[in-house]
């Protein structure tokens, strides 16, 4: 792609986004949830048929059958189905879910009925309508194909009333040490106006740099007077409320990934060998994050909710800030280390926070020795500067350790 085509590309793809988001908000686009299109249907209660199927509607509010709710576990984890087996590459709709000129082959779609019938023959003609049918469709009928936006591309599934509260299954497998050498960039390609473009020259040692191409802060305060991301109660005084910058992107989709992965180049994996870049999710350990009170912010986006789900040190760490921006992003992520499927290697060590908030004694000001010496003093001391739920927790080593080196490096 030249580098005028990416500028067409993202204007086109913004202006796409736009159409589609008023579209939605026209309300036409689609009902509420999929489970509630089922009461939306033209019959409001329909008599069930039969026992089973009374049974079931005794039940509001909950789902009427399990094949309304589609799970990889069952299909991958236990019956080891092969990705290809359902997900085509790339989907026919590739080049009208993103605008002709920003499309490139992806899979953007449903698996088609053909991955299903082999074993749900049954499910697929049982019911009215079935329940399977609306895994994909958004008003299942036998004339009706109008399907919910697939996961893919997350700019128009995350607005859509089944993608606002979806939580993908799957973690990316994406090793930082075969990359950070040969991604680099002019400017950021990911961002709407950005015009940039990536290349590859062996060697080529601007690790650095090569962060934001894929990770840049995400919304930041900039020169905006808001600092928060939603507006804070009058009486907020020292409490925490959520600033604006605080996370670092990631990447949503394919868009960097098969710039360089994809049959032109021959760089493996290839596109279609999801299975490689996609695994599915480990059990999340206790993490720095509060659901109750990033919903009582009003936190809805989801890329910072997933940010945050996710934090595993610090929740309430932000970018931004500049005395952090300021700092080399090696400083606290050693990203030949990283290992994108376990968490612990994500942790950033509390070392990484030495000097400024770690000191030889409290007297020196660091908050982690203050909260420290409070804890010491009172059992129910709660550590509230860097953390979100962990604060409560019994003092972990590391940071006792972390106050030791301090006091003898002084
Ligand atoms: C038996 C068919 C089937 C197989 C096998 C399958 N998928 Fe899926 N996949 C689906 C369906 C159906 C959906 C849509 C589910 C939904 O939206 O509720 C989906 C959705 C997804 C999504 C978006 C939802 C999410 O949780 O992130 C990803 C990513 C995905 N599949 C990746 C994979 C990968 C990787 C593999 C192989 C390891 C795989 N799938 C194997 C049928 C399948
Ligand atoms: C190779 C056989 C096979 C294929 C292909 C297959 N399934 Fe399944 N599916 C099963 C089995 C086995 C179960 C577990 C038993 C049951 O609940 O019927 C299951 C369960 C389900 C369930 C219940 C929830 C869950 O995940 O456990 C849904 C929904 C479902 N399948 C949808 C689909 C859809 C949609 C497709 C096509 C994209 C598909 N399946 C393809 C065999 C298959
Ligand atoms: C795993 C996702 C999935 C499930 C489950 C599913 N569909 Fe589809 N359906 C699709 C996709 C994808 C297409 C588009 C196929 C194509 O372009 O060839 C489609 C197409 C259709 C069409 C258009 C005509 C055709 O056959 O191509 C109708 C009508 C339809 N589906 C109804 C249903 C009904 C009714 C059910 C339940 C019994 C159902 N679908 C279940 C994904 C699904
Ligand atoms: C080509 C794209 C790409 C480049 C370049 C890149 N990363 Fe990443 N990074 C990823 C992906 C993909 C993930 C996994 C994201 C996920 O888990 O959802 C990731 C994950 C991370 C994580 C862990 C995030 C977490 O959830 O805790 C850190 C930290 C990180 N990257 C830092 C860096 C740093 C520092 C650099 C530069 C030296 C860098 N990355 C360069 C794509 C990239
Ligand atoms: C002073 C330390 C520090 C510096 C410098 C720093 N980070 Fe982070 N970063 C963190 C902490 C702490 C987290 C939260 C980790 C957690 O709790 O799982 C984090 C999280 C992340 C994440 C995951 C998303 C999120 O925000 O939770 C990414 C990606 C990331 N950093 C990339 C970068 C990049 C790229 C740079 C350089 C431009 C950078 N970081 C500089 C401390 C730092
Ligand atoms: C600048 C080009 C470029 C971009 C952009 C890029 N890759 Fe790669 N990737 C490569 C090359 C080259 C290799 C082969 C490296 C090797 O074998 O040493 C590779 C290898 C891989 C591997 C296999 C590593 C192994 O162990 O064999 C995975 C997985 C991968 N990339 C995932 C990703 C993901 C995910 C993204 C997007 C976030 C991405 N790549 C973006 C060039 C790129
Ligand atoms: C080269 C690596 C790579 C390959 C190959 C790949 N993906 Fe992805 N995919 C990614 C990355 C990176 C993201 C964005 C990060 C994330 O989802 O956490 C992503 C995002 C997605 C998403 C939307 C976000 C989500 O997780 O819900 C879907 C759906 C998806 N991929 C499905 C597939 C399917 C199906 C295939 C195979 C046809 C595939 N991908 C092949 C790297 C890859
Ligand atoms: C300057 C910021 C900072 C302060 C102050 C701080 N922590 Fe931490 N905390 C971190 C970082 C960074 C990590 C991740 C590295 C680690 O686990 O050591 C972490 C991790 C943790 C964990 C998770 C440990 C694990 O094994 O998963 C707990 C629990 C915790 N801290 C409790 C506390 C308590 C209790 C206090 C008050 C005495 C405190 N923290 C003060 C930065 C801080
Ligand atoms: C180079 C010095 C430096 C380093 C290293 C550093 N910080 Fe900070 N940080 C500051 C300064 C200065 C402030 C502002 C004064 C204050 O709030 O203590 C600050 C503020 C904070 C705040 C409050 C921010 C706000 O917006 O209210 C948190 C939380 C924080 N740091 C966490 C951390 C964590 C966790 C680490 C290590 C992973 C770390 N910092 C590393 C200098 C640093």
């Amino acid at each position: 792609m030249t580098q005028g085509q990416k500028n067409r590309n993202s204007r086109v793809r913004t202006i796409a986004l736009l159409i589609f988001i008023s579209a939605a908000i026209g309300g036409f686009f689609y009902p509420k949830t999929s489970a509630e299109t089922f009461n939306q249907n033209p019959q409001p209660t329909p008599t069930p048929r039969t026992k089973k199927a009374q049974k079931k509607a005794a039940e509001p509010g909950e789902n009427k059958s399990k094949y309304a709710k589609f799970t990889h576990e069952t299909h991958v984890a236990q019956m080891e189905l092969d990705c290809a087996a359902c997900h085509k590459f790339p989907t026919a709709n590739f080049d009208k879910v993103r605008s002709k000129d920003a499309a490139f082959p992806d899979v953007t779609d449903y698996p088609k009925h053909e991955s299903c019938l082999d074993c749900h023959r049954e499910q697929f003609f049982s019911g009215k309508p079935p329940a399977i049918c609306s895994n994909c469709h958004v008003n299942p009928s036998p004339t009706d194909s109008s399907r919910h936006p697939f996961a893919n591309p997350r700019e128009l599934f995350d607005v859509s009333p089944k993608g606002k509260n979806a939580v993908s299954v799957f973690e990316v497998a994406f090793p930082h040490d075969k990359h950070i050498d040969i991604v680099s960039q002019t400017e950021n390609p990911l961002k709407t106006d950005g015009n940039g473009v990536f290349f590859v020259r062996a060697g080529m040692r601007r690790a650095e740099e090569s962060c934001s191409v894929c990770h840049q802060t995400y919304q930041p305060q900039g020169k905006s007077n808001d600092e928060y991301v939603t507006a804070p109660p009058k009486n907020l005084g020292d409490g925490y409320w959520l600033k604006k910058g605080t996370f670092k992107s990631v990447p949503l989709g394919h868009t960097a990934c098969f710039t360089c992965h994809s049959e032109d180049t021959g760089i493996l994996p290839a596109q279609k060998d999801c299975g490689t870049c996609h695994k599915l999710k480990k059990a999340l350990p206790l993490t720095d994050f509060d659901p109750k009170s990033a919903e009582k912010m009003g936190i809805l986006d989801k890329v910072m909710l997933d940010g945050w789900r996710t934090r595993t040190s610090a929740g309430k760490f932000r970018h931004e800030f500049e005395s952090h921006a300021d700092l080399s992003c090696s400083i606290c992520h050693n990203v030949n280390t990283i290992v994108t499927t376990d968490y612990k290697t994500e942790k950033v060590a509390i070392s990484s926070c030495n000097m400024c908030h770690i000191t030889a004694t409290s007297d020196d000001g660091g908050i982690l020795n203050y909260e420290i010496d409070e804890r010491k003093k009172n059992a129910k001391f709660e550590c509230v500067k860097c953390h979100i739920s962990y604060g409560r927790s019994a003092i972990p080593d590391s940071h006792l350790k972390a106050v030791t080196d301090a006091a003898k490096s002084d």
